[in-house]
């Protein structure tokens, strides 16, 4: 392939992963911007496995042979539900590549990118891009090992607060920075031994990140590590010389930040206090399993009843909504309800269930029309004036003692105000705390009405008896 045409490929490349990004705004045109992802990434494949830098087809073949067959095997497997482990889980490949190219760039440049054979400010750039490619490869890598434990709940999702972290952060910083010193500019492979040593501090502070960040906390994370993995893959274009590589991961890395702007901002956190880590440390008043109270019980037929007599209702979704698989019943119990004339909306929160978006990618999954579909800060100020909120397992979203409680470790945390309307039905099996641990006084409210048991039972029975 000559050079003009790579170019001109890595070009449309860009072009379809900027409008990839473009489409994936709007629930409307997600499907279309998917398709442009997938368009451009076929084209940057195929025009860098054409360019003049591959030239072992044999070994490149076994190993996308390899990942394709994993690949599939993963993803055809993978729930719903496990979908943000599975992002967390890809990101570390991410930062994993960044640290070997890194290495092997380092150790063996000419087969790399032929143009490292240079000499003076070139050299010392050269040298700090990998510098800065294995330090941020290194911190997305375990950040997102641990970030996957915590969200596939084989690590408890407690912060761990180590004492003087923030010291022990600042700590290895610098001596990240003195190794830096070091390594740049070091005479033949010299800059190895601090390479390494700052490639282990690195993997360390990649964990103690992300084990300081309490469960409710843990959407900024997420984000955040996207964000690095795309400045880790922009890094690695730069030390492989290749344009498409810096491009696509500048996007990423910058649409991961921008999001996690957004994240911060629901979460109403501040980005950095959130990475320095502690949040969720506090107990708060109202720990898990705290008796608060009673509950009143409430059964399916007088929910269908509730819903059927009311002229306005607001569906809340939350992460029990994606484990149960109930999103398509919901739908047929909506239409149902519209076709005799009552308003229904769904309200969603933008961290409910465990990745941006969930809920949305639920619900038009199971068709819910997108314009009866609210985000928190246009359908919030509606609840008192709602006859019946069905919150279907949603815990954390509607937490109240998220405004009540400052020792809460959600405290701050804006929620969906469901305990203004009229009655609420929460659906969920037991008296369990959602994902932050902590318990739920909406519960014991005297408008409150539990309905316990599988959120697809429940409304299996709810669309029977509406
Ligand atoms: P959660 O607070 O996790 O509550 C979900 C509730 O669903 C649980 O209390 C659970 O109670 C219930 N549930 C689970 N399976 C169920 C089933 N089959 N049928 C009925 N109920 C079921 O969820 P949320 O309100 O959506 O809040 C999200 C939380 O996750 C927040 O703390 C957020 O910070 C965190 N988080 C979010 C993200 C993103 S980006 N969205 C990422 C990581 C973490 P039972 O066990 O009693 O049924």
């Amino acid at each position: 392939m000559t050079e003009g045409i790579l170019t001109t490929a890595y070009i449309a490349a860009s072009i379809l992963f900027i409008l990839a990004l473009g489409g994936l705004s709007h629930q409307e045109t997600a499907r279309r911007g998917n398709l442009y992802g997938i368009i451009g990434m076929a084209i940057a494949l195929v025009a860098t496995i054409g360019g003049a830098q591959v030239t072992s087809y044999a070994t490149l073949g076994v190993c996308m042979a390899v990942g394709a067959v994993v690949g599939i095997f993963v993803a055809s497997r993978v729930q719903m539900t496990q979908m943000p482990e599975l992002v967390a889980i890809l990101h570390s490949f991410v930062g994993l590549a960044a640290v070997l190219v890194g290495f092997a760039s380092y150790l063996d440049p000419a087969a790399h990118a032929p143009e490292t054979a240079l000499q003076g400010v070139e050299k010392t750039i050269h040298e700090v891009e990998i510098y800065l490619g294995v330090l941020i490869g290194a911190v997305t890598f375990t950040g997102s090992v641990i970030a996957f434990g915590k969200l596939s709940a084989r690590i408890s999702s407690k912060p761990l607060a180590l004492p003087a972290r923030h010291w022990l952060n600042l700590g290895l910083g610098l001596v990240c920075l003195g190794l830096g010193f070091g390594f740049v500019g070091a005479e033949g492979h010299s800059g190895l031994l601090p390479l390494i040593l700052m490639t282990l501090i690195a993997f360390a502070f990649g964990v103690h990140m992300v084990m300081a960040i309490g469960g409710a906390d843990m959407p900024v994370v997420i984000s955040m590590l996207n964000s690095y993995s795309g400045w880790a893959a922009a890094a690695t274009g730069f030390m492989l010389s290749n344009d498409l590589l810096i491009v696509t991961g500048a996007l990423v890395g910058s649409s991961g930040a921008i999001l996690s702007y957004i994240m911060c901002r629901a979460m109403n956190r501040k980005f950095l206090a959130v990475i320095a880590g502690g949040f969720g440390t506090a107990g708060g008043t109202a720990a898990a399993g705290d008796d608060q109270g009673e509950v009143i019980a409430i059964s399916a037929e007088e929910t269908g009843e509730l819903l059927k007599d009311a002229q306005r209702v607001i569906i809340v979704p939350g992460y029990g909504m994606a484990v149960a698989q109930a999103q398509h019943v919901i739908n047929d119990i909506t239409k149902k309800l519209r076709d005799v004339g009552v308003e229904v909306r769904f309200a969603i929160h933008p961290v409910a269930g465990r990745m941006p978006g969930h809920m949305n990618v639920l619900l038009a999954e199971a068709k819910v029309p997108y314009d009866i579909v609210m985000e928190m800060d246009e359908i919030n100020e509606d609840f008192p004036e709602t006859d019946a909120v069905l919150v279907i397992g949603a815990n954390d979203i509607v937490n109240p003692s998220a405004q009540t409680d400052p020792n809460s470790p959600i405290a701050g945390m804006p929620v969906l105000e469901v305990w203004k309307a009229k009655t609420v039905v929460v659906m969920k099996r037991s008296m369990a705390t959602g994902y932050a641990g902590v318990q739920n006084p909406l519960f014991f409210e005297d408008n409150t009405r539990m309905l316990f048991g599988d959120a697809k039972a429940s409304v299996d029975a709810i669309l029977v008896n509406t």
